[in-house]
This record gives structure tokens, sequence and C-alpha cells, in this order.
């Protein structure tokens, strides 16, 4: 059985998911909720290592199907448990099991399922799930497939998009929630961008500490409705660099950040209705971006900078 395998491992090692710097809360109730066999939905702004998380279960598991549904509107419940090969019909005859096509659920036994982004699939896909879950039965036309299906189910899900579906309360009460946010604190965040981020020109450590800086301060900023995520923080990273090369340079300066702000934060950012006529999003990142390095930088580095 694939969930004692899984047990052994959970059991033996204290850091298993190493994909994902700092979350050690969620790493624990993750490793408690797979040991009592739960299914699971990772809940969280986007950009947070929702996946990278669920895709490192299936690193340590050792289990080799590991089968991703990415949840969307146009999802269908044929595309997950399967459906009626019309030509097999013809052959096999139109109620045979023969004709039946196996979805996308069944590549996943003995090892896990991840459907990304759940909230986003139909209502109809939802009930199809259920059913699954519930009673590992499901009836797709005039079928009543019966599965002896063992995965592990994790899920992902962001609250505050707007393109989604309201879950069920019957579906959500087949599953334990873990609820995850940004990086727990700026060493974490600054190592995550180290270890993730690509690697163009030398980024002084007092640069580094800016970017991570500037993006956490942002998330503070109770004008925000949407926050940037570690993605925003990774992104200016990068093209601080890029533009650092640019400019010849093998080294990024604070001019090489400003450049790459408006590009890389004004889309994942949005300000709540009662600023937003005031301002646009890209003002509001020029305005923070000089705040921060008048009243920050001249803190820090004595007034160089
Ligand atoms: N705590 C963390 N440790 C390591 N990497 C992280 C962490 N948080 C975010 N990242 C990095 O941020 C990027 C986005 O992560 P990921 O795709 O897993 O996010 P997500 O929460 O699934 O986002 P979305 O909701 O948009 O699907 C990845 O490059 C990931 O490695
Ligand atoms: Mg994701």
């Amino acid at each position: 059985m694939q969930s004692e395998k899984l047990r052994e491992t959970l059991e033996s090692k204290d850091d298993l998911f190493t994909d994902i710097l700092g979350q050690e809360s969620i790493k624990k109730e993750l490793k408690s909720a797979l040991i009592s066999g739960r299914n699971i939905i990772i809940v969280g702004p986007p950009g947070i290592g929702k996946t990278t998380l669920a895709k490192n279960v299936a690193k340590i598991s050792g289990l080799n199907n590991f089968v991703r549904i990415q949840g969307s509107p146009d999802i269908t419940v044929e595309d997950i448990l399967g459906d009626i090969d019309p030509i097999k019909a013809l052959k096999y005859g139109p109620l045979s099991i023969e004709a039946f096509q196996k979805g996308k659920i069944f590549k996943a036994d003995k090892g896990v399922l991840f459907f990304d982004e759940l909230n986003r699939c139909p209502e109809k896909v939802q009930n199809a799930l259920l059913q699954v879950l519930e009673e590992k039965k499901a009836t797709i036309g005039s079928y009543d497939v019966d599965f002896d299906l063992d995965f592990i189910f994790i899920a992902t899900m962001n609250p505050e998009d707007s393109s989604t579906e309201k879950l069920s309360d019957v579906l959500l009460d087949r599953f334990d929630i873990l609820y995850m946010g940004y990086p727990e604190s700026r060493a974490i965040e600054e190592n995550i961008v180290k270890l993730k981020g690509k690697k163009i020109c030398e980024v002084p450590e007092k640069m580094l500490r800016l970017i991570v800086y500037f993006i956490r301060a942002l998330r503070e900023e109770k004008e925000l409705e949407k926050k940037p995520s570690v993605r925003a923080t990774l992104g200016l990273y990068e093209r601080s660099q890029a533009n650092a090369m640019l400019s010849g340079r093998k080294k990024v300066v604070l001019e090489d950040i400003k450049e790459a702000i408006i590009s890389v934060i004004s889309h994942r950012i949005s300000l709540k209705p009662s600023v937003k006529y005031l301002e646009s999003t890209t003002e509001f990142v020029e305005r923070q971006f000089k705040k921060l390095n008048t009243e920050r930088l001249h803190d820090e580095s004595g007034g160089e900078g």
C-alpha cells in the first residue's frame, strides 16, 4: 500500500519537504494529514509555494504516479473520470465496460492525485469528485463505475481568485485544510530568492535585502487588496540583474531595481476600491519605492546607497 510506504518515510525523517524553505508549521500539519490518510487542500494566495509543496509530497513518497489536474472552468467530468469510446461501444456494446475509456484519475492509482486550483473547476466536476472520494464510485452517463483506487489526494486553492466556484460544504467536509501564507521572515525569503532565482550577475547583499524588504513592505500596505507574491520577489531579483547587465555592469545597483519595479510589480498588486481612483498601481509602486529609499536605505546604510 502506498500509504504505508509513505508513512514510513514520514516518520523516519524530520526535514522532508526540502523544496520549501520555512513554512515549518504547514509542513508539520501536512505530515500529520498524510499520516492519517486525509484528503488535503492547501489554501493560500498565489505564488507562495503551494504547488511546489504538493509536488514535494510525490517526490519524497517515491511514488511514480503523480497525476496533476489543472483546475479550470472548462475541465469536464469526462476528463477526470473517463468517457465512453464510441468506436469501442459499437464493437463491444454500448453498456460494456470495455467501451469505457479511463480518465486521469485512474492513472493516479497507488500514487498522488494532485488537483491544482480545485476551486476553478465547475460544480459538476466537484460533485463527481465528491462521489469518488466518498463512495469510490462514479456515475458516468448510464454507467456506474466502481473504482478500487488508492491514492493520496492533494488539492490547492487560492481563495482570492475571482474566477472561481465556491466549494460546496459537503465537498469541503471531506478535506483537511492547510492554510499557507507568505514566507515567515525576511531571512527565509532572501534564501528562497538566492536558491530559486536565476543568476545573471552579482547581487550585493544590500541590494538583495532591499528587494526582499520592498516586497515585504508592500504586503503590509493597508491600501493593497492584492499583494505581491514570492514570484514578484523572484521577478524583481532576476530583472534587476538583467538590467545591470544591459547597462554594462556586473553588479546590481539601486537604479536597476528601480527600472524593474513597474514591469514586475504593478500588475501583481491591486489597490482597494477606496484608493484606486486616486492613484494608479504604477504610481503607487513608484511612490512606495521612493518612500522606502528615503526612509529605509538612509537608516540602514548610514546615508550611503
Ligand atoms: N517557501 C518557499 N520555499 C521555496 N520556494 C518557494 C517558497 N515560496 C515560494 N517559492 C517559489 O515561488 C515560486 C512559486 O511557487 P508555486 O508555483 O509553488 O506557488 P503556488 O502557491 O502554487 O502559486 P499559484 O497559486 O500561483 O499556483 C516557485 O519558484 C517556488 O519555488
Ligand atoms: Mg500553483
